[in-house]
């Protein structure tokens, strides 16, 4: 069923184990991403950038193709739509109307009250609809959809403070985390993490999921992450498969004859990462 992501997350930290979000660039990733869930039994968080949105023709359009996936694939396992990295309470609202059960308000490049403002009116809303809100303090590194960024660490009583005043559900504390690969090894911050998790009351989120090792998911997970986001990870297999595919056939016009089985390493990294994040096995 489609669910929100409070009970899903509050129910992965209890366990110790990390839900997935996976995002969504089109069908292909739906269908890959839903399977994926349903073989391993593992609850999922389908995310949806402003950008990729757009690409997929809009809001309504991502909401009517994973419910007929769903429908059409027999989805038993509980699965999220949720807007990435939100830019303001107006893209919130239509990802709220459209039907996403989930959105993220990302507004940790405004300062720190204007933050604690759009994000409560946006779980103000979303909370009235049964839908789950994620925040973000400090900044990521890397691409954040167009938004160039360097890394800054988010501060231990801002996110004390804003889970408190504003209610959200989760919270994505940036702590040296980076969009696409990582040059060289992540250097993320456990103790600052650590803290947090002891101050901030909610299942916090790891933004930046491709190329982190094993061992720093399951030290992020042992401090209260609950939800860690992978998209790039996808895309590098996927295209990967789609240039082999292209190369030893340059006739090949039929996309359903490189996407097919680009649509099967999307699964396979998914799966992957289900077992790494320790959710396999528990929807
Ligand atoms: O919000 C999306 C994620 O943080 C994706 O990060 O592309 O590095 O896997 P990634
Ligand atoms: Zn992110």
């Amino acid at each position: 069923p489609l669910v929100s992501m409070k009970e899903m997350l509050e129910t992965a930290n209890k366990n110790r184990y990390a839900v997935g979000q996976f995002n969504l660039n089109n069908l292909e990733y739906v269908q890959a991403i839903l399977q994926a869930a349903e073989e391993e039994k593992s609850p999922v968080i389908l995310g949806v950038s402003e950008g990729a949105g757009k690409y997929m023709g809009g809001f309504n359009v991502v909401v009517a193709m994973v419910k007929a996936t769903m429908e059409a694939q027999g989805t038993t396992v509980p699965v999220a739509i949720h807007l990435d990295h939100g830019s303001s309470f107006e893209s919130c609202a239509k990802a709220i109307h459209a039907g996403f059960t989930s959105v993220m308000i990302d507004a940790s490049h405004d300062p720190f009250e204007e933050n604690i403002a759009v994000t409560s009116k946006v779980v103000e809303l979303a909370h009235f609809h049964g839908v789950s809100v994620e925040a973000e303090l400090g900044t990521v590194g890397g691409n954040e959809d167009g938004v160039q960024g360097g890394i800054m660490y988010a501060d231990t009583n801002e996110c004390k403070e804003l889970v408190e005043r504003t209610g959200v559900d989760c919270l994505a504390p940036a702590l040296g985390s980076v969009h696409g690969p990582y040059q060289g090894e992540p250097n993320l911050g456990f103790k600052e993490m650590e803290e947090i998790n002891t101050v901030a009351g909610v299942p916090l989120v790891l933004h930046g999921g491709t190329g982190i090792p094993v061992a720093d998911i399951q030290k992020a997970i042992s401090y209260g992450t609950s939800k860690i986001n992978v998209n790039t990870e996808n895309q590098i297999q996927q295209t990967k498969v789609v240039r082999e595919v292209l190369e030893a056939n340059p006739e090949m016009i039929d996309p359903r004859k490189y996407l097919g089985p680009s649509r099967d390493a999307i699964k396979d990294t998914v799966i992957g990462k289900m077992r790494e994040f320790g959710s396999s096995g528990k929807a």
